[in-house]
């Protein structure tokens, strides 16, 4: 198995990849409308010190679980403990966990798939400010519009995984996210130029302190680390293809600065313009979709070309992203399927889409046909959604960090992260991380537990 592996070809792919998969919903549908929720600038501070304390160091515990085992995320832990319940645990949340979090996210990539095709074809703009949401809830509900847009969205991902880790997700992550980072400045030069954006600016630059509590901090370390794409096996799995001279500490530190660079631009595209269109910035998980539409369709009277190519870039952005971390999930299971199975990548793929094609199909007629059919008050999407998020992607985070501080050992730790002693790692350094590793993540985690589900 081990001289089969594909790996990266560079340290710039590894990022790259590592960076696809982190950039993704969570940056320009979750992040904006959580800091308008949560007040703005005093939520950005908490969670820029929430990743770079908290979520890195669990982050560079997966890749260190990935690389060290040389396996995908379902054999990792059982390879380097055998006979440890808990990482056979992990390796069966590793799996269950990427194909239903896959499955919804796959038909959210649809919707913005759709919204890409309606600004192509003008209609974002041409549509009068009224139409906007009757037109997105129209959509939604319809059973076989989003029903083709997840389908087509899952294919095109299938398609790339399908074609390896090499020329397949490698060679599309290293155009997409230079392209991506291109598409969200020139909207945030759109959004900061439109009369009254000043505020938007302000209300992202002026921290409100007042408006954080403990209920915040916890949506904060929650964001932070569904963007860095933790607990979902993903980036265990990209850490199996990191060469074993590559520094983990360097390239898991600048995958988290472009994954947090990256959700201030898409706020500080996003926020401006809510403000210039005068919405309220709390307006929740409708803001990409509904609120987004709506600037466009407003300023399109007067800007109608400048708005088109805008409407274009933004949603072909949140698409491109989308792509991106869904590949990064779906290349989990075909991993899986091809190691364990022995299947070929192609049929991995092609199991792996019927499967999310189906499951994905149920969440996404559950806005539509199947409305009714709801558990605890959710529809089947939000109640994958809040599973995955809000519990089994901590959990999984939760005995990655444990696995890692307590039964992987100080020792293996220090070996793989300076590679067996070729590379420069200070004492200092090392015992802080060692130090957040084993005690600040778990007991983080922990609170997050905590305030979600007992206060
Ligand atoms: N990080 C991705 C995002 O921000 C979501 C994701 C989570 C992707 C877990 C892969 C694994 O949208």
């Amino acid at each position: 198995m081990e001289n089969k592996r594909e790996n990266f070809g560079s340290r710039l792919a590894v990022i790259f990849a590592m960076a696809g998969s982190a950039i993704g919903l969570g940056n320009i549908w979750r992040f904006p409308f959580m800091v308008g929720e949560h007040g703005g600038a005093a939520f950005i501070l908490i969670y820029i010190l929430a990743t770079l304390l908290v979520s890195l160091p669990v982050f560079i515990c997966e890749v260190t679980i990935g690389r060290r085992s040389r396996q995908t995320a379902y054999n990792a832990m059982p390879t380097l403990k055998p006979g440890l319940r808990l990482g056979r645990v992990a390796g069966f949340l590793s799996v269950l966990v990427p194909v239903v979090l896959a499955s919804y996210y796959s038909v959210i990539g649809g919707w913005s798939l759709e919204y890409f095709f309606q600004a192509a074809s003008g209609r974002i703009v041409r549509q009068s400010p009224a139409e906007v949401t009757t037109v997105f809830e129209t959509f939604i509900s319809s059973p076989w519009m989003p029903l083709t847009t997840h389908l087509l969205f899952l294919g095109i991902c299938a398609f790339i995984v399908a074609r390896g880790v090499k020329s397949g997700i490698e060679k599309f992550s290293k155009v997409s996210i230079p392209v991506l980072f291109f598409l969200i400045v020139g909207m945030l030069v759109y959004s900061v130029t439109l009369p009254g954006s000043a505020e938007g600016v302000r209300y992202m630059v002026h921290p409100d302190f007042s408006q954080i509590n403990a209920r915040s901090l916890a949506y904060a370390l929650g964001q932070s680390f569904y963007s860095l794409s933790l607990g979902a096996g993903a980036i265990v799995t990209y850490g199996s293809y990191v060469k074993k001279s590559e520094n983990i500490i360097v390239s898991s530190a600048a995958t988290a600065v472009s994954d947090l660079l990256f959700a201030i631009l898409a706020g500080l595209a996003v926020m401006p313009a809510v403000f210039a269109a005068g919405i309220e910035p709390g307006a929740g998980p409708g803001l990409v979709f509904q609120t987004i539409p709506f600037i466009f369709s407003s300023l399109g009277a007067n800007l109608p070309i400048i708005s088109t190519v805008c409407a274009i870039a933004f949603f072909l952005a949140i698409t491109v992203a989308a792509i991106t971390s869904e590949i990064s999930l779906l290349e989990v299971a075909v991993s899986y399927l091809h190691d364990k199975f022995g299947l070929s990548r192609v049929w991995s793929s092609v199991l792996v889409f019927v499967f999310c094609g189906l499951v994905g199909a149920l969440c996404s007629l559950s806005f539509g046909p199947l409305a009714a059919f709801k558990l605890s008050g959710m529809g089947l999407l939000d109640l994958f959604d809040w599973l995955c998020s809000n519990v089994l992607m901590l959990l999984l985070s939760l005995i990655s960090v444990i696995f890692v501080g307590f039964f992987l050992g100080k020792e293996n730790l220090r070996d793989e992260l300076s590679n067996g002693g070729t590379l420069p790692l200070g004492r200092g350094l090392f015992n802080i991380l060692y130090f957040a590793i084993k005690w600040v993540a778990p007991i983080a985690i922990a609170l997050i537990f905590i305030t979600n589900f007992i206060l």
